[in-house]
Order: structure tokens, then sequence, then C-alpha cells
């Protein structure tokens, strides 16, 4: 057999499905045929002395190009099956300097990190202080600070974790707004992200832990215009311009009026409702002593898993929170 022909016996077998190896055994045999001491490619380099200075070049090109793919190959197929040994023996007889480096894996932000970074830059130039809050909270703070009354819906053991009688796991990130008009401070400009918890079954939309990121801002003056335009800002920041910002009446106990803030879908045939919002309510107001007739507020909170979902185009919220790097790292 000339040069060439053996050669392509090489090409044959790695392109092959029937024969190509496929398990850590017969790679091994391959490595030691191929590229042991004296296997294959030893002995078509060293029959490179017979040829004219031309052709040897020629041959020599080819010899290594169809080297390399056979060691790629053999490489990844014991990749595949997990033969270590292989993979340290092949990089002995190779030195590939065009592969990067082994460096240290690198980490970064998760997407939600990132969103509400994004939502943080926008806050930020208008003046907004980023303050934190509880995870277990008072009831006060969660309800009844907010006027949502012992009867809500919301207070019902069924959507709410208690820690015990007076205790719970957040269900909102608007307890913080409690907390801070508790201060008596004026004006008030707080965002709040984090973690809230609701007693719900777990499914690709609903999760029983999630995201939220939350805006009070209380002084003279302030009016609905002034929560469409920061909201729609917000919107457009993360989305871009071409998705379209719609607000729908709602109710919410603490602000009045009440609306939902719903942005296009990626796909423009539909609307994804991401957070609420309104002018705080008069008795939220009258809780902490402020004149609901000399101040008024905007309040928001938006759901920053949904932004998130949406954003990257994620069907399934739990992918959020399964931590999985191989997913997240698909994602941004
Ligand atoms: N707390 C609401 C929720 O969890 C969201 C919300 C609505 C927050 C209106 C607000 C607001 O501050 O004004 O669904």
């Amino acid at each position: 057999m000339d040069i060439k022909e053996q050669l392509d016996t090489v090409t044959a077998v790695i392109d092959s499905v029937d024969v190509r190896p496929k398990d850590a055994a017969s790679c091994e045999c391959y490595r030691v045929l191929w590229f042991g001491k004296d296997g294959l490619f030893r002995r078509l380099f060293s029959e490179l002395k017979s040829l004219d200075n031309d052709e040897r070049i020629r041959v020599a090109q080819l010899i290594n190009d169809v080297k390399s793919r056979a060691e790629h190959e053999l490489a990844s197929i014991a990749r595949t099956v997990g033969n270590e040994e292989l993979l340290r023996e092949l990089k002995l007889t190779h030195v590939d300097v065009t592969l990067p480096g082994a460096g240290p894996a690198m980490g970064r932000s998760h997407p939600i990190s990132l969103i509400e970074d994004e939502i943080k830059a926008v806050l930020r130039q208008f003046g907004f202080r980023t303050v934190d809050g509880p995870e277990v909270e008072e009831e006060y703070y969660c309800f009844d600070a907010l006027n949502i009354p012992v009867h809500h819906p919301a207070r019902d053991l069924q959507d709410t974790f208690y820690t015990d009688t007076e205790q719970v796991l957040r269900t909102h990130t608007t307890s913080v707004q409690a907390r801070e008009l508790e201060k008596g401070k004026l004006p008030v400009k707080i965002a709040v992200s984090g973690r809230v918890y609701r007693n719900e079954s777990v499914d690709a939309t609903h999760s029983d832990m999630f995201h939220q990121y939350e805006g009070l801002w209380v002084e003279e003056g302030i009016t609905l215009p002034h929560l469409i335009t920061l909201l729609t800002q917000v919107a457009k920041a993360l989305y871009g311009r071409n998705r379209k910002v719609r607000f729908v009446p709602k109710f919410y106990p603490y602000t009045e009026p009440s609306v939902g803030l719903l942005i296009s879908d990626s796909r423009g045939d539909g609307w994804v409702t991401v957070g609420g919002a309104g002018m705080v309510h008069r008795k939220v107001f009258e809780e902490f002593k402020f004149d609901p007739k000399k101040i008024s507020g905007l309040a928001f909170g938006l759901g920053t898993s949904r932004l998130v979902s949406e954003r990257f185009g994620i069907p399934n919220m739990r992918a959020l929170y399964a931590n999985d790097l191989r997913v997240l790292d698909r994602l941004v």
C-alpha cells in the first residue's frame, strides 16, 4: 500500500459508522496502532525520506492533516466513553498550540442578577436608592400596614408560609415599602429586589419562591404620569424600543388607582404581565401618619423572574432556580 492508501484506511475507520471505535478498549487499540511507538504515523513519516522534495512537502501535509483529524476524533470518542487514560496519552503525543490554555472556569452573573442590575441602572438614573428588607417578615409589614385585611386571600394559609402565628415568609417585596414609610421621613425613593415566597404548587410558570423588584417614590406632586413614564422607561431599557408597553386597570389594596404592566411578547402576538403598580393608597399614608392631601406616591412591583423568562425565552421558570449550569450557560 502506498502512503495515500494507508491514510485512506485511517479516514475510512473514523468516518465509518460501523467500524469507528465505540468503547475505551477499541480506542486504545487504534491509539497504539496509529500513534504508538511503532505506529502507522511514525512509519509514514519515515517513508517520506524516499520522496523527492516537492512531493515530500505535499505528502507530509497530507499525513499531518489525517493525523490531526484522527487524533481529534479519537479524543472526542474517548471523552464520550470517559477514557481519561487515553486523553492523557493523546496529549503527550500531540501538542496543539492553537488550543486555548486551561484557565480557571470563570463565574458570571445569574440571569436574575443580570436583569436586576439593568433595572437598578435605570432606577438609579431616576434617583432611586437601593434598600433591603427581611425575608422572614412580620405579618404587619406584609399585610396590615398595606391595607390588606385579615380575611384577604393573600393571607390565607393556603397561599402563605407562616413560620409562627405572626411571622411569614414575605409574599411580596411590598413589605419593605411599609418598613420605609414607618421611618417617617420624606422624600422616600427606594428600590428593593429580592426573593418572595408563596405556598404554590410548582409548575412551568409558578414557583414557591421567586424574585420581585419593588419601587416606592413618595413626595409632594407625584402623579400617575410619573409612574407611567418611569415604568415605560424601565421596560424599554430591558426590551428595546420595539416592544410595546401597556397598562391595564388592576386592584391592589395598597394602591389607588392600580395598574398592571404588560409588555408585548417576543413574537409580537400577545401580552405578558410583568408587574403591578399604582398610586399609594390613602390608607397606607394614614397608617404612617402622613397626610394624603399633601403628599402622594407611586409604587410598583415587577416580577423579576417573569422579566428574565421573557428576556431570555425560558418557557419553564424552574430552569432559573434549578442551578443547572449547562442550562444557565446556554441562556446568557
Ligand atoms: N405586591 C404585588 C404582587 O406581589 C405587586 C405590586 C402591585 C407591588 C402594586 C406594588 C404595587 O408596589 O403598587 O403581585
